[in-house]
This record gives C-alpha cells, sequence and structure tokens, in this order.
C-alpha cells in the first residue's frame, strides 16, 4: 500500500452528478486539485472511492479540491464543442493539478474517460496528474499505466505513486470507508505529498514562462 494500495471514505461531493466545490473560493491560494470520476455508468462505484479520496485531500491540506464527476457532462465522441464541453473545459483549465479515479475496463481504462481526455489540450499541459484506481486483483493499474501514456502526450506528469483498490468489493464497508484506513490513507497522503510539490512547482513555472507545446 505505498505506491500502491487500496482504499475509502463518504464525502458529499461527488454525489451529485456535476460538480462541487467552488473552483475560485480558497483563500489561501493553495494550489487547485480537480478530481475527477472516471467511470460514467449507472451501477459505477467510482464515486465512493473519488469521495474517500476528496476528503483525503482536505485531511492533507496542501490543496483545495473540486470533484468532477463525468457523469454530469454530456461529452460527444465526435469531439465537437458543444455547451457541456466548455463548461468542463474551464474547470480544468482552473485546475493546478489532477487526480484520476478510474477502474479498469477490459485491461484499460473506461472509453467516457478517454474522450473526456480527448476533448482538451492546454487544459492538460504542464499539470500534474495522479491516479486512484480500482478493481480485481490487478487493483486498475494496468488502466493507470496506459492513462501515463495517454497524458503524456498532452504534455501533463504523472506522479510516481498511485493508490490503488485490489478486489475493491471486499475493501471497502457499507459506509464507504476502507477496512485499512490507515494504509489507504498513508498511501494517499505519500501521493499527496507528490502531487502538491509538482502543482506548486509548476502553477510557479507556468506563471513565469508560459508553457508552449
Ligand atoms: C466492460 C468491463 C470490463 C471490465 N474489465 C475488468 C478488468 O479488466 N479488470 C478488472 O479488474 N475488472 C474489470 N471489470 C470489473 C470492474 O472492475 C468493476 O465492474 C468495477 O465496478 C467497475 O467500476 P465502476 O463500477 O465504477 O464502473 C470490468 C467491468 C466492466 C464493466
Amino acid at each position: 500500500m505505498t505506491n500502491t494500495t487500496a482504499h475509502t471514505s463518504t464525502d458529499a461531493a461527488t454525489t451529485t452528478p456535476a460538480t462541487t466545490g467552488p473552483a475560485h473560493a480558497d483563500p489561501t491560494d493553495r494550489p487547485r486539485l480537480v478530481v475527477l470520476v472516471g467511470s460514467t455508468r449507472r451501477e459505477r462505484f467510482c464515486p465512493v472511492p473519488a469521495d474517500w479520496f476528496a476528503a483525503e485531500v482536505r485531511a492533507h491540506g496542501a490543496l483545495s479540491v473540486e470533484v468532477l464527476d463525468l457523469a454530469g457532462f454530456d461529452l460527444p465522441q465526435s469531439l465537437d464543442t458543444t455547451p457541456d464541453v466548455t463548461a468542463l473545459g474551464e474547470r480544468l483549465a482552473d485546475a493546478d493539478a489532477f487526480v484520476v479515479v478510474t477502474p479498469e475496463y477490459n485491461h484499460s481504462f473506461p472509453s467516457a474517460l478517454k474522450t473526456a481526455i480527448d476533448h482538451y489540450h492546454s487544459e492538460w499541459q504542464a499539470k500534474p496528474v495522479a491516479f486512484v484506481s480500482y478493481g480485481g486483483m490487478g487493483g486498475g493499474l494496468r488502466a493507470v499505466e496506459q492513462l501515463r501514456l495517454v497524458f503524456a502526450e498532452l504534455h501533463a506528469v504523472t506522479m510516481r505513486n498511485t493508490v490503488s483498490f485490489h478486489n475493491y468489493p471486499t475493501v471497502f464497508g457499507e459506509d464507504g470507508t476502507p477496512s485499512e484506513a490507515a494504509s489507504a490513507s498513508a498511501a494517499a497522503k505519500q501521493m499527496l505529498d507528490q502531487l502538491a510539490w509538482w502543482a506548486v512547482a509548476l502553477r510557479r513555472a507556468r506563471a513565469e514562462h508560459p508553457y508552449s507545446a
């Protein structure tokens, strides 16, 4: 459970379909983290680890957090620009860092997540991205490794550490809390330490020298 782990908690943030949390309301000017809920299935599990992780971010304290649920945005596979595409793009553009919460579908990540990624370019560039994954024996890590390749193409920087939940149905209690909460939180903290470092460094760098891809 250090660079890969299993784990949860619940925070109201992801229970609404679209977005929660003010994007510009942090008086401490902490870097802004967007947590993306990467599964859009009707019966999805994804909000459980996403809500747990958002609570971990708040406890960590270095980053402000906004949870964006991809199920709340109608993003066309044609990659045409629509009001929802514009709305999500504005939230992503405001972010200094991302955490993608993803399951594993056929050893990869959900197509809805790929569509969301493909709609945007500069919104991802020169920003750090970390991952929370879940699945069977593999804990969703094959999805994560593929996401690293995608985000490299978009000039994003992915974090070495991940938080992963192996055999996830046995890991989370009915209340959305992981059975091994301490190790889950320790894994989240390590990853957030890395993410916060990069978020501060890259925010400063982007301000000093606008990134050109
Ligand atoms: C199309 C599909 C493919 C799947 N493939 C995998 C897989 O390759 N590895 C795995 O661990 N779980 C796999 N699963 C099981 C998922 O881990 C499980 O359904 C999980 O709940 C999906 O996340 P979600 O409910 O948030 O969408 C698959 C599920 C679906 C729907």
